[in-house]
Order: C-alpha cells, then sequence, then structure tokens
C-alpha cells in the first residue's frame, strides 16, 4: 500500500460530497450520469426504505459517497482493483461516514460478486462503472444483486455497437451489431439483452429503469426481478434496409428468409438484443419527482423525453436520413412530428439524436409526410 501524506487535502466538490482526486479517475463532465445514478438510487430508497450499494470499481469513490450522502445508501461497500487508491478513498469517505457505514476492499469486481453471493450477502445497488465494455462483469454481476436490486452499468466502447468492430460485439455481448443510422440505441439494446440472457441463465429476468446514450458513452439502469422476463419477442432481432432506410424486428423463426417488406430487398440483421421498453415509466415518474423537489431542473428534460419515448419501436430515424433519402429540406422535428400524431401515428422526439424522431410510422410514411409538409 502506498504511503501517502496522511493530511486531508480536499480539492473538489461534486453534489453534497468533498474529495481528493489525485492520480484517480475522475472526469467532471460525467456528473450528469452520476446524477441519474443518485435519482434511481433515491427512488429506490423511498420505495423500499433501505439502500445497501456495492460500489465495484470506485475510482476516487465519488458515486459510492454521493449514493450514502444524496440517495440515503445506509451501506457501502467501496471496491476498488489498484491498492494505491486505498490512501486516498480512505480519506474520502472517512470524512463523511462513520466507519460502521462502508467498508474498503481491493480485489476484482467479479471475485467480490462471487464472495458476496458465497455469503448470501446481496445488494440494493451493484455499480459498475468499468473502462471500455461491462465484461466480464455483466455476466457475473446479478450474482451479488438483491431481487428488485438495482444494477448500473456502463460501456465506453461505441465501436462494438456500431458494426465498427462486430467481433468485439459477438465476443462481449454474443451478438452480432451491424451499422444503420439507429446504431447508438441498438448499442444500449445490445447491454441490455446481454444483461436479461445472464438473468434468464439463471432463471431470473431484469426489466429496465432507463437506459442513456450520453453522445459518447451508454449507461444502463435495470432491476434484477425473480420472474423469467425473456421472450422470443422481447430479446431478438433487428433488420435495416439500406436501401430505403426502413426497420423491421425480425422473429427467430424468419432468421434468414426476410425481406424488407417495401422493395423485397434484404435487410442487414443486427442482435439478438433488448427489443421491449427502454425505460420504466413509472421509475421515472419517481425520479421527476425527486429531480423537481431537489430543484435539479437541469435534469427534467431528459428525464420528460425518457419518459414519453420508453415504448416506442427499437429504433429512431434521423431527420438528415428524412430528408437525404426523400430529396427534401431538412424537415422541422417537431412540425413532422405534430403531423405524424395528426395522422395517427405515435410520434416524440428521443434522447439519443436531438435532431430525430421516434414513431411506429416507416420510414416511407415520414419520407411522405415531410413532402407533404414541404
Ligand atoms: C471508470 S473508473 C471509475 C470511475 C468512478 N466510478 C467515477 O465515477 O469517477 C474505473 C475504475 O475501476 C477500476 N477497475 C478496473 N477493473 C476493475 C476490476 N476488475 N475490479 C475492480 N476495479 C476495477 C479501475 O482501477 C478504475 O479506478
Ligand atoms: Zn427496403
Amino acid at each position: 500500500m502506498s504511503q501517502e501524506p496522511r493530511t486531508l487535502s480536499v480539492n473538489h466538490q461534486e453534489g453534497k460530497a468533498t474529495f481528493e482526486i489525485g492520480n484517480a479517475f475522475y472526469r467532471p463532465h460525467t456528473k450528469f450520469v452520476r446524477d441519474l445514478g443518485i435519482l434511481a438510487a433515491a427512488s429506490y430508497q423511498q420505495e423500499t426504505g433501505r439502500l445497501r450499494v456495492l460500489h465495484a470499481m470506485a475510482g476516487c469513490g465519488i458515486r459510492g459517497l454521493r449514493y450514502a450522502l444524496e440517495a440515503g445508501a445506509n451501506w457501502v461497500w467501496v471496491n476498488e482493483a489498484n491498492a494505491d487508491l486505498h490512501d486516498r478513498l480512505q480519506r474520502n469517505f472517512a470524512q463523511h461516514l462513520d466507519a460502521s457505514k462502508y467498508c474498503l476492499t481491493h480485489i476484482d469486481a467479479n471475485r467480490l460478486f462471487f464472495d458476496r453471493y458465497n455469503r448470501f450477502d446481496f445488494y440494493d445497488l451493484i455499480d459498475v462503472d468499468s473502462f471500455g465494455a461491462p465484461v466480464p462483469d455483466l455476466s457475473t454481476v446479478l450474482w451479488a444483486a438483491k431481487f428488485r436490486g438495482l444494477v448500473y452499468l456502463t460501456s465506453t466502447d461505441g465501436r462494438a455497437f456500431t458494426g465498427n468492430a462486430p467481433q468485439n460485439c459477438l465476443k462481449f455481448y454474443n451478438a452480432y451489431a451491424r451499422s444503420h443510422p439507429a446504431a447508438h440505441e441498438q448499442g444500449l439494446r445490445l447491454i441490455m439483452g446481454s444483461l436479461q440472457q445472464q438473468a434468464a441463465i439463471q432463471g431470473r429476468g431484469i426489466k429496465p429503469v432507463f437506459a442513456y446514450f450520453t453522445g459518447e458513452t451508454y449507461r444502463v439502469m435495470m432491476r434484477f426481478v425473480p420472474k423469467p422476463q425473456l421472450t422470443e419477442d422481447n430479446y431478438g432481432w433487428l433488420g435495416y434496409c439500406h436501401h430505403c432506410g426502413n426497420y423491421q424486428q425480425v422473429g427467430w423463426r424468419k432468421l434468414g428468409r426476410t425481406l424488407c417488406p417495401y422493395d423485397g430487398k434484404n435487410p442487414v440483421v443486427s442482435g439478438p438484443m433488448w427489443l421491449g421498453d427502454l425505460h420504466d415509466r413509472a421509475m421515472l415518474e419517481k425520479m421527476i419527482a425527486l429531480a423537481k423537489s431537489w430543484e435539479w431542473r437541469g435534469h427534467l428534460a431528459l428525464l420528460q423525453v425518457m419518459e414519453q419515448e420508453a415504448d416506442f419501436p427499437p429504433y429512431f430515424y434521423s431527420l438528415k436520413e428524412i430528408g437525404k433519402t426523400g430529396k427534401l429540406n431538412l424537415p422541422k422535428r417537431d412540425a413532422l412530428i405534430r403531423k405524424l400524431q395528426q395522422q395517427g401515428y405515435r410520434a416524440c422526439t428521443t434522447h439519443l439524436h436531438s435532431e430525430a424522431i421516434k414513431t411506429d410510422a416507416s420510414f416511407t410514411a415520414c419520407i411522405e409526410t415531410a413532402q407533404a409538409m414541404s
């Protein structure tokens, strides 16, 4: 263990936590994703009256600190593989929490998950903020999760999801990702599908809480439930026709004999992935109520968009693609949404792309609508 000076040199603040960073990993600009985790954790705490957190990859410890100070966690297991960070983590936690409220370990997260499982010590929230893809922890994390507890995963590896490194997608998620305009949503759905499949192996299930693409990284919060959730309908394949821009869900029994219904061409097919809801509306409502009462006004717009898009089809259409394929000027997003709604379609904005829409109308119908509007 390193011999760092024993003096407390607090040099940063986020939320209610003051902490030292030193050479630990910390990115101030990802505060927003930590805020979402805090809102979900606090909603869970209000719902159940308890919150035991396993912070599996702590870095400087900011998440664990904030779960305790802001979400009401009554116990935090802080783990960080790099033992050189011990003294810094110890100082960061000791200045805020009584020693009976946390413990600090330095082992591989997988060992910790199985160790907790072996001791029947299951957690209300497990936070796995890994570098790159969340593997191999994605296949192990659920062993330490309590039923109805939450798991918060990160992936910073967009290449595996967007068709740029399909072999990595195959290795990490047991799925094949092809390139198409809604590939970032596919990234969230590949993580969700993979975790769902892991839950299914245990005879259990997971339900979405929220899934957030930041523009760079992928953040997925899911709830572990005892009842199996995976079905042929919610875990499967997404087809995209590069000729006309239409998407379709492809049934397991239709694999290999699926054609685009609009032009008879062969779509590219990605999956298997999660095709069900992207977020849980009931949980988002609780998070919105909390954000309002805490005056976290900057979070409301995102949470409200998530609430709207929660149960839409598993893809979106960018206005750029609509304009390009329809040989049109870029249609106005909100006007196009209104027009589609007037025609009886469901349509809304999406957090995944500010210049895109989600709708149950086909891409072809969107182009026709945009053409009629222009
Ligand atoms: C992305 S950083 C965590 C940042 C922190 N959660 C935050 O929000 O600032 C990932 C941390 O996990 C640690 N780590 C990586 N692999 C690990 C493993 N298998 N088990 C435990 N810790 C690990 C790294 O040393 C690093 O400090
Ligand atoms: Zn087509």
